[in-house]
């Protein structure tokens, strides 16, 4: 399975002082030394973390894939065409959230998403759609015609009593089959850490995970190369 690492929050602890370090091109360099195999960053429409010039410079730099997650609001589809990043994935965006709190919705929105996604797939940027696991909204992704769709993660991973999150795990396995069976990649993340990662990884399914925040979380006390090696090692090897 492989890891993308998103480095926002290297961007966090920057504009914490608004200088010029710590730098998400130099953290991106690192976690590809480290095993990851992608690089995510989501360009907010508030720029609370990862600026303009990150996405740039991010592009210009890394040398696996770079998969930007972004809103479908005009001001970042403009900035998203202008940079060409490999992959785009798009997320449901509310200014007051702490993070991304849940799954497009995609059935209502699929009209602009329509129009979206042709335009990113006719410039030959492959598109993902951030879905909660819940069926109909998977078919409503292969109506689209995307190529991937990553399931939010965030269920399962808040969920604390044991049943609860047995049954989070197997919302999230029978949403990933059956978006194999309608043939759309599945990829998977939010809120995944080092302890709750290993069942995720069991989804055959499941291609990729992308994680941010309990690397970097981790990296502050391990340095962030050891932190991915340690992420990377338990995506690799299912338990
Ligand atoms: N995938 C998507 C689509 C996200 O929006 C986020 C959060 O930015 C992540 C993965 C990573 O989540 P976390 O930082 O909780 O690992």
């Amino acid at each position: 399975m492989r890891l993308g690492v998103n480095v926002d929050h290297i961007a966090t602890l920057r504009q914490a002082r608004k200088t010029s370090n710590p730098d998400p091109k130099d953290a991106a360099r690192i976690c590809e030394q480290a095993g990851a195999s992608s690089i995510v960053c989501h360009l907010r429409e508030d720029r609370r973390h990862i600026q303009d010039t990150d996405v740039w410079r991010l592009r210009q730099s890394i040398t696996t894939r770079l998969n930007l997650e972004m809103s479908i609001a005009k001001g970042i589809v403009a900035i998203a065409l202008a940079v060409k990043p490999a992959q785009v994935t798009l997320v449901p965006e509310r200014r007051q959230e702490l993070t991304t709190e849940g799954g497009l919705d995609i059935v209502n929105l699929r009209g602009r998403l329509k129009r979206v996604v042709r335009t990113f797939q006719e410039r030959g940027i492959e598109v993902s759609l951030f879905v909660d696991p819940i069926i109909r909204q998977l078919q409503a992704a292969q109506d689209l015609g995307v190529e991937m769709i990553e399931l939010h993660t965030g269920r399962y991973a808040e969920a604390s009593a044991p049943r609860l999150r047995l049954h989070q795990l197997r919302q999230l396995s029978k949403a990933a089959q059956a978006a194999r069976k309608l043939e759309i990649s599945v990829a998977a993340g939010h809120g995944l850490d080092y302890d709750n990662v290993s069942a995720v990884v069991e989804i055959p399914e499941i291609e990729e995970l992308n994680i941010g925040y309990a690397i970097i979380r981790r990296a502050l006390f391990v340095g962030l190369q050891d932190a991915v090696r340690e992420m990377v090692g338990l995506v690799s090897v299912p338990s």
